[in-house]
């Protein structure tokens, strides 16, 4: 990331930098400051008013509000519009550089694995899927694999996971690419999740929000576990299943996230 101080070179710099096949847009201060904590390659930062910029970023990320301002480039409303289609309200965006593949299937496949690999099976609503990277981030879970036609990359997944893809990995595999381990499968027809320790070393995984999970998955699963729902009520939210599923591995883990 460099620091600059010309709008139009600024702004060159962007198209080019969001014509590269691995470009993320990174879009808003939260998903900028989660980019940044994490490790993300950050290489373009604009901003609507560098000052509230600043300002913002001193109040609610210290550690990196140095970085921050030191790459911002002020540029008119207008013409970030032109870049970015629907700004955020902060009137910040960046570019990012996503991981590369081999970096993300390494830490999906290291062993011995410490916390669990959660799989969507084919998910189709994009803001869950950024919901359920969120959470994978926040319970220290390895990753999140999606599998079917959806980029977990997607603009509108990370915009969904506050810029958190880089807190943990994100791919999407085909099922049979899928890592080892034990295939843990949530479903409301399993055995009651609360008489099951989830291992560290799991495939935490969840259907679809249209189908629910796959025969091919369930084909393959160790146990399909079921979280109690009063009766009549048919299933619940993909992300909110996914929020339990993990909710409940770290109250039997000790690999799990300490209270900050
Ligand atoms: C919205 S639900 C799918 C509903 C779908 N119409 C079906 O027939 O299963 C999405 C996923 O969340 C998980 N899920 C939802 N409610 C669940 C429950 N009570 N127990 C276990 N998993 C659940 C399952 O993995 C499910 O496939």
């Amino acid at each position: 990331m460099r620091d600059h101080d010309a709008p139009d070179e600024a702004v060159r710099r962007w198209r080019e930098t969001a014509a590269l096949p691995d470009a993320v847009l990174i879009d808003g201060f939260h998903a900028l400051k989660h980019t940044l904590r994490f490790g993300g390659e950050v290489r373009e930062v604009l901003t609507t008013d560098r000052a509230a910029l600043a300002a913002l970023a001193g109040d609610l990320a210290d550690d990196v509000a140095r970085t921050v301002t030191a790459a911002a480039v002020e540029v008119p409303s207008r013409v970030l519009r032109e870049l970015v289609a629907r700004p955020h309200p902060t009137g910040v965006a960046a570019l990012a550089i996503r991981p590369s593949a081999d970096a993300v299937l390494a830490a999906l496949r290291g062993t011995p694995r410490q916390a669990p690999v959660v799989v969507l099976d084919n998910p189709r609503n994009l803001g869950n899927i950024g919901a359920v990277v969120r959470l994978a981030a926040g319970f220290g879970a390895t990753g999140v694999i999606t599998t079917g036609d959806i980029d977990p990359w997607h603009p509108n997944v990370v915009r969904a996971g506050a810029g958190l893809h880089f807190a943990t990995a994100v791919a999407r595999l085909a099922v049979p690419e899928l890592p080892d381990g034990p295939l843990y499968v949530l479903d409301p027809e399993g055995e009651d999740i609360r008489s099951v320790t989830v291992p560290d070393d799991a495939l935490l995984a969840f259907g679809s929000e249209r189908h629910g999970v796959s025969p091919e998955l369930r084909a393959r699963a160790t146990r399909l576990l079921a979280i109690p729902m009063r009766p009549q009520v048919s299933s619940f939210n993909l992300a909110t299943s996914v929020g339990m599923g993990l909710f409940h591995w770290m109250t039997h883990s000790p690999s799990a996230p300490a209270p900050a």
